[in-house]
């Protein structure tokens, strides 16, 4: 089903290592590629420790992501303008020159690897798997900017171009900043005036405000769609030249957040929300409902002060999330459980997100309040038209919910498919040990996911090879010397294990 879908994010070869003393790092995500559908529900599964938050928090960029790209799909890049486009397009040609030296490199090392025998290529794989990651993300980050144009010997034109168009990109972004500024005015001086307040003079004056900032952006559009023409002409100009179709190919209008600054991602904050946990240390006791509720339309500029009009808004959104209003100058003590929960909802979706990662969101309720929570984020998903990555250690709740469902060992993604794909046909041995140990009682399901005979090792120093070969019980030699690929075994269907194929062509016999 998930295939027509629209990409929303994009996660390549996403790493996050935490620093540890004496040198050594936690690898909690270590080479995670996924994509996540407009839409969809992503189910995140996996025993404690095996780094779900750790994925959820990166991609929304709570951390500083280590290596790879995170690309976002919410808005184009054009939308947002960031500072790293015009670094790339500043520095084309020293990017370009780097990006060949790695291709060289990686083309010795393959020479060197073709040379050795089978064993010896085991203990060599990683190093050559890694130059093939540095040269592959060195071509990204150029072509996704420029595409086909990297091939052009003379790199001038192609750089004054695009850097013209990021000015005025930048200069429609700030503008788009005071219009929503404007906008907000205007919808204040309104509402004071449908109160009896104000006056129609004020009204009319900030209607006039946005008039003259609508008018401007206008004009710059029609500057930057004509340069916009200028580069399509150079393209047209270029495609006889070797490769450049190919280089075309990777043009991407996405926003790779891993690479923003701390303001730029701070804007984008608004599209992407967390939902914790622990609705009891989650939520300012200080703060009433309504100031935790308008806490993030409030740094968004959506709203200007504490007025009227807000309280509408606010109240708008508690309704939506199951809370009366006069809950509304109440504090987070005065909850329950399922009711902080439903606060945590308010204010995640009170900036109107695109993305909402849901961290273990009803692990900590009653089981028949986690069933009116699910509830509620699934009619929220309805009406808002959210993504959700659902993280949770209990899989009779994931396999409800989600669409896909990926799973996780010791900072890898091991096995991703359709949900009921994944409960049907489980390839990868440890997805098979998960499904297994589903718990059938209630008291069973309250415990931690325990599920295989061995300790799981730390991700400090995680096994060499597959990192589950020290507990699977069908581990052979190149299991403990290599990593397996992350490869489809059948449509939407990818796993990484080197006997996936085996796996799946034996299951289908015994169905
Ligand atoms: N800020 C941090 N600093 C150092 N290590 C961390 C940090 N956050 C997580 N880790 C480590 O990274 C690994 C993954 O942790 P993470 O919290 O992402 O796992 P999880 O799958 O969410 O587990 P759980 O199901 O218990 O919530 C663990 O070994 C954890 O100790
Ligand atoms: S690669 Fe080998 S050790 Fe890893 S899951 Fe597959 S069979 Fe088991
Ligand atoms: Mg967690």
């Amino acid at each position: 089903m998930a295939q027509n879908k629209e990409v929303l994010l994009r996660i390549s070869n996403l790493k996050q290592y935490f620093p540890l003393k004496k040198g050594r790092v936690v690898k909690a995500n270590d080479g995670i590629s996924i994509d996540i559908y407009k839409g969809e529900t992503f189910g995140l599964v996996g025993e404690s420790g095996c780094g779900k938050s750790t994925l959820g928090r990166t991609i929304l960029q709570l951390y500083h992501q280590t290596y790879g790209r995170t690309m976002y799909y919410g808005r184009s890049l054009d939308d947002l303008a960031p500072r790293y486009m015009l670094d790339t397009i500043k520095n084309l040609p020293k990017l370009r020159k780097a990006w060949h030296e790695l291709a060289e490199k990686e083309k010795k090392l393959q020479a060197e690897y073709d040379a050795l025998s089978e064993e010896a290529q085991y203990a060599k794989h990683g190093e050559l798997d890694q130059a093939k990651k540095l040269t592959e993300d060195a071509m990204l980050n150029l072509t996704k900017i420029v595409g086909g144009l990297i091939v052009v010997e003379d790199l001038q034109p192609v750089m004054s171009l695009y850097e013209k168009a990021y000015h005025i990109s930048r200069e429609i972004t700030d503008l788009d900043d005071a219009l929503l500024d404007a906008q907000v005015t205007q919808a204040d001086v309104e509402f004071a005036l449908s109160k009896g307040k104000g006056s129609q003079a004020k009204v009319d004056a900030a209607a006039q405000k946005c008039k003259e900032i609508e008018a401007k952006i206008a004009a710059l559009r029609r500057q930057i769609d004509a340069v916009r023409g200028e580069i399509q002409l150079l393209r047209e100009r270029s495609r006889h030249l070797p490769e450049f179709e190919k280089y075309e190919a990777y043009r991407d209008d996405g926003i790779d957040l891993a690479r923003l600054t701390y303001n730029e991602m701070r804007k984008l904050r608004r599209d992407m929300q967390l939902i914790f946990q622990d609705p009891y240390s989650s939520l300012n006791p200080r703060m009433s409902v309504g100031q935790i509720i308008s806490e993030g339309m409030k740094a968004h500029g959506m709203i200007h002060k504490q007025d009227e009009r807000m309280q509408e808004m606010v109240l708008k959104v508690m309704d939506q999330c199951g809370l009366a209003p006069y809950f509304l100058h109440r504090f987070p003590h005065q909850f329950s459980g399922g009711q902080r929960q439903r606060i945590g909802i308010a204010r995640a979706l009170a900036t109107h997100p695109k993305f909402v990662v849901c961290d273990e969101a009803v692990s900590a309720l009653d089981v028949s309040i986690q069933a009116q929570i699910i509830n509620l984020l699934q009619d929220l998903k309805e009406q808002e038209n959210l993504t959700y990555l659902f993280i949770t250690h209990d899989l009779s709740v994931v396999k409800y919910i989600s669409d896909r469902i990926g799973v996780m060992y010791l900072g890898s993604m091991v096995e991703l498919a359709d949900s009921q794909e994944i409960f049907d046909n489980p390839v990868h041995p440890y997805t098979e040990a998960l499904l297994n140990a589903i718990p059938t009682t209630e008291e069973e399901s309250r415990k931690e996911l325990q599920i295989l005979e061995g300790d799981i090792p730390s991700p400090v120093n995680p096994p060499k090879g597959c990192k589950f070969h020290t507990r699977c019980a069908y581990c052979t030699e190149i299991c403990k010397q290599v990593v397996p690929a992350w490869e489809e075994v059948s449509p939407n269907h990818f796993v990484a294990c080197h006997h996936k194929l085996h796996r799946a062509s034996e299951k289908k016999e015994k169905g």
